[in-house]
This record gives structure tokens, C-alpha cells and sequence, in this order.
């Protein structure tokens, strides 16, 4: 096991969280590095994804660093039958780093029981999205000014969706206030309410996306429903359609107030919504690359200061 991998958000404190987001404004600024030279990384993505997996890919060449992997577990021999396990060890054989994403929830930390190279969790199954949450974090920093004393909505699949869990979890220094909106069939599992009883998190329920939500919050982060973890698709077309944004639902909305989704969107948010200077989706995306950059280096043990102050003393 490597202590350095990052597998679930809670493992994190404070001062982590806030280095990360340093290292992420670093490279912002400075993008192009040569410090993974000699460096190979592998991705393995046993489930789809755009975002996640180029983001890391980019982060991992702009760095300087080699990718390996599948998109695509069927070009893979756990199409075969072969364990995780196995996967797992053989890959350790080859790379630095393992960035994996995986449809069952409790994979990542399996796997990092199985090897002494650091794993990086892309996300596993409705359970954990830690990068995710960085450059959710970093978005929020980036538009707000603070990550202090925010109302954030969560907004959709509050049942399935990882990303609202890692981002509820993490924000738990920074004194939030959330407001879940969700169908009852959708709503925040018990064990995150229980976990905002427990550290003095400030929340409230609703069902509806009403004036009087959107108008006091400062970030509303929208959600898509998750159709692959519903166990039928009666259910899941039961509740598909329970929330869609428009821009005219922004009128009053404060000035500050950003849209942040983790995509991909499907109709909860309406294209009309895209123009507006409150949509934030697109660019909190792009900041995915600089967070994954700085918890790439995080991971590995480089030391972003050092490269900092090369820069400083030019
Ligand atoms: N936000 C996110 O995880 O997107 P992808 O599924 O495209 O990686």
C-alpha cells in the first residue's frame, strides 16, 4: 500500500486541500513542465469518461510523462475473466502511478490494498470522485474568492451522484451551508447527512428548485441522473426529468451565483442557461487539468515550491 495515493476526499485535510489548490494556480500560470521525464503513468478507465481520463492524460504530457492504459475495459483482459487483483499487480509492474476509474464503489481502495504503486481514484462506482472535487474546489475558489461561509445547492441525483458526496465531504472546513434538492427517490444518503449531524454542517432538504433557493445561493451545482446505477430503467425514467435549468430561473439570482455541473448534462440543464455569465460548467472543466497536474505531483512526491520559486526568482 503507498500512503501517497488518493483515494477517498475525507483523507485529506485542510492544509492538503489548500496546497493542492495552490500548486493548481501554479500551473494555471505555468503549464509545461518537464518533471515527469522518464515517468510513465497508466490510466485504466473500466468505465466511460471524457473529461476525467483526457484531463489526466493531458495533465500526465504536459508534465513531461507517458500514458499507458484502456478506455475501454473490453480491449482488456478482465474481459478474460482476470481479477482486479491481477489487473492491478500486473500494471504496477510498468508505471509510476495508477489512475483508475471503476463502476464498483470500494474498487479504488481494494486496489491500492494490492499494490506499492500510488493509485489516484478517478472515480469509483456512486462512492468517490476526489479530483473531481479539486477541481470543484478550485472553481469555487476561483469565482467566489473564498471557499468560506458559501451556500451551495446540490441539485439531481444527490442518491448515486459521487461527485456531491466528495464535494459535501471536503467542504467541511470551510463552514458551508447546503441545500439538497432533490425527488425523494434521489435524495442525500443517510450516511452524509449523518456526516454533516457530526461535523456541524448546516443543511436543508427540499424538493423543489424554487425562486427562493436559487436567489440565496452562491453555487448551484446541478447534477445529471445517473442512469448506469439504476437497477431498472423503469426507475430511472421515472425520475430522469425531476429538474431542468433555464436562464430565465437566474433572474434574481445574486450577482456572485455560478453554475457549476461536473458533466456530462443531459437535459437538467438547458442549453439557453450556457450563454449566461453565471455558467461556469465549461471552464470549471478546464480547470480539471491543473488540479489533476498538482495532485499528479502530490501523488509522486514533487515538490511544486521548488518549481515555484524557479519561477519567482526569474
Ligand atoms: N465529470 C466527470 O467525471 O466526467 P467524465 O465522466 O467525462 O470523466
Amino acid at each position: 500500500m503507498n500512503p501517497n495515493s488518493i483515494v477517498s476526499i475525507d483523507e485529506l485535510s485542510k492544509e492538503d486541500l489548500l496546497s493542492i489548490l495552490r500548486d493548481a494556480a501554479f500551473f494555471e500560470a505555468h503549464p509545461n513542465h518537464k518533471i515527469l521525464d522518464g515517468m510513465v503513468v497508466a490510466t485504466l478507465f473500466f468505465e466511460p469518461s471524457t473529461r476525467t481520463r483526457l484531463s489526466f492524460e493531458t495533465a500526465v504530457n504536459r508534465l513531461g510523462g507517458r500514458v499507458i492504459g484502456f478506455s475501454d475495459a473490453n480491449t482488456s483482459s478482465s474481459s478474460k475473466g482476470e481479477s482486479l487483483k491481477d489487473t492491478i499487480k500486473m500494471v504496477s509492474n510498468y508505471v509510476d502511478l495508477i489512475i483508475m476509474r471503476h463502476f464498483k464503489d470500494g474498487a479504488a481502495e481494494y486496489a491500492r490494498t494490492v499494490t506499492e504503486t500510488p493509485i489516484i481514484n478517478a472515480g469509483d462506482g456512486s462512492n468517490q470522485h476526489p479530483s473531481q472535487t479539486m477541481l470543484d474546489l478550485y472553481s469555487i475558489q476561483k469565482t467566489q474568492g473564498t471557499l468560506n461561509d458559501l451556500t451551495i445547492t446540490m441539485v439531481g441525483d444527490l442518491k448515486y451522484g459521487r461527485t456531491v458526496h466528495s464535494l459535501l465531504q471536503a467542504m467541511r472546513f470551510f463552514n458551508p451551508t447546503f441545500r439538497f434538492v432533490s425527488c425523494p427517490e434521489l435524495a442525500m444518503p443517510q450516511k452524509y447527512i449523518d456526516f454533516c449531524e457530526r461535523e456541524g454542517i448546516k443543511y436543508e432538504i427540499h424538493t423543489e428548485l424554487s425562486p427562493e433557493v436559487i436567489n440565496s445561493t452562491d453555487i448551484l451545482y446541478m447534477t445529471r441522473v445517473q442512469r448506469e446505477r439504476f437497477p431498472s430503467i423503469e426507475e430511472y425514467n421515472r425520475v430522469k426529468d425531476c429538474y431542468s435549468l433555464n436562464r430565465a430561473m437566474l433572474d434574481g439570482a445574486r450577482e456572485n451565483l455560478r453554475v457549476l455541473h461536473p458533466l456530462p448534462r443531459l437535459n437538467e440543464i438547458n442549453e439557453d442557461v450556457d450563454d449566461s455569465p453565471k455558467a461556469y460548467y465549461f471552464d470549471q472543466a478546464r480547470n480539471g487539468l491543473f488540479a489533476r497536474q498538482a495532485m499528479i505531483c502530490r501523488v509522486l512526491g514533487i515538490d511544486v515550491d521548488a518549481l515555484r520559486r524557479q519561477f519567482d526568482n526569474k
